[in-house]
Formats: C-alpha cells, structure tokens, sequence
C-alpha cells in the first residue's frame, strides 16, 4: 500500500513499505510550475509511484527528477520517467552525471548542479549541496528548499519499521537502532565515517532545516539543526574511530 502525506506546503511524501526489507521507499512530489520528484524508487514500484503522482498532478508533466546518489532506490526509475514524461530532467552533482546518470539510466543528459547553485522550479527555490560520502557515495548531494527550509536528506535519519508519516519526536533514536542492528548483519558498513562526515553535517545543521525529509521513515518536523548535531554524535559514536 502507497500512503500519501503533504508534509510541507506542496511537498507530498509518497511512501511504501516493503515488509521483506522491514522497510520505508519514500519519494518526495513538489507541486509547483515545474513540479519535482525527489527518489524515483526501484523500478519494481515505478507503478505504484505513477500511480500516487496522479492523484495530485499529471505524472507526463513532471519536470525535474532530483536525487542523491546513484542507488536503485534513488533513480533506478528514471527511465521510466522520462519514457512517461517529455520533459523530465534529472537534476543532480555533476559527478552523478558525468559517472553514472547519463550513461546508465538517463534517456536525455542530467541537469548538473555546481556546489550551492540553484534551481528554481517556481514559487520554490532548490540549492543542491554536494556532500560526498554522506549519506553515502562519492557523487552524493542534496537539495535544500530555501522558501520552507525543507531537507529532502535521503538516507539520513533513515529509521526501519512501518513507522508514521511523519513525526516532531525524536527520530536520532531510531536513526541509531538502526545503525546498530545493520552493523551486526549482511547491511553492516551502510554509512561511512570519513573525514568530511562532521563538517558536513554542521553545514547542513547551519541551514536551520525546520523539515527534514528522509527516504526511509519518519519525516521529522521541528528543530533540524539540534536533530542534525544529535545525528552527528550518534553517527560519530557507532561508526567514528573504526
Ligand atoms: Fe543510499
Ligand atoms: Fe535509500
């Protein structure tokens, strides 16, 4: 079952939980002049995700297609995409592009972003973050909507479990059971700890997120910049010092 939630104004997380991997594939649908889906899913949910971006928008006038990093979760739906709609570009670090995108799921060349520049999609402003190894992967980024100071963050504070919509609660709880139990199975080594992750995290704690959009579980309305340092600590102390 796919559940659609607006956890912004215009911002719909859509999300589906796969009980075989205990967890959350959400994607993010911004409605706006040119609306913007950030994490197409796997190909394998690529109907279901059509199927919930039409009950808020024509799917065949998608215009932008954001993600961080190259992972089936994040874009393995791209083609399909851009097969179902004419004009629909990904956006992304121009590592992405050049390294992967263009070459392995992209139907038309991506829209490569420098480190800060924007994207306008409308009445919202996006600026792409190049954050290298965090979440994880080399060409990884982030887009940051600057009007409602959303996070779309990927797999950070990825929390497993059915879990709700989203929630002002703490999450960095679940974030590092979760850490925890990966460590200890086939899923160990998820995240990396390398010299960039702190300094990276503080830089996007200093963008006062007040929504923090993740890919895996609970969007987390409230304080982002203090659920950024306490991600910071935990990631630090289950993964730093290895
Ligand atoms: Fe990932
Ligand atoms: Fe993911």
């Amino acid at each position: 079952m796919t559940q659609i939630t607006e956890i912004a104004p215009d911002l719909y997380r859509i999300s589906t939980f796969l009980p075989e991997a205990n967890l959350q594939f959400n994607q993010f649908l911004v409605r706006d002049e040119q609306p913007l889906l950030f994490h197409t899913g796997m190909k394998g949910l690529f109907p279901a995700v059509r199927d919930a971006v039409a009950t808020l928008l024509a799917p065949a006038t998608i215009r932008w297609i954001g993600f961080s990093h190259f992972e089936a979760d994040e874009c393995g739906a791209l083609t399909e995409w851009q097969t179902l709609a004419p004009a629909a570009t990904a956006v992304c670090s121009l590592v992405a592009k050049l390294v992967s995108v263009d070459d392995v799921v992209a139907r038309r060349p991506a829209q490569a972003l420098a480190d800060g520049e924007q994207l306008c999609t409308g009445k919202y402003r996006f600026r792409l973050l190049q954050t290298p190894h965090v979440p994880h992967c080399w060409e990884a980024s982030l887009l940051f909507e600057e009007t409602q100071g959303t996070l779309l963050c990927s797999d950070l504070f990825h929390q497993n479990g059915d879990v709700e919509p989203s929630t002002s609660a703490d999450v960095v709880g679940r974030f590092k059971q979760m850490l925890v139990e990966y460590q200890q199975g086939p899923f160990a080594h998820y995240l990396p700890y390398t010299p960039y992750t702190e300094p990276t995290l503080q830089r996007l704690a200093a963008l006062k997120p007040r929504t923090l959009a993740t890919m895996h579980g609970s969007t987390f309305v409230g304080d982002g910049a203090q659920a950024l340092a306490d991600l910071a600590q935990v990631m630090q102390e289950v993964l730093g010092g290895r």
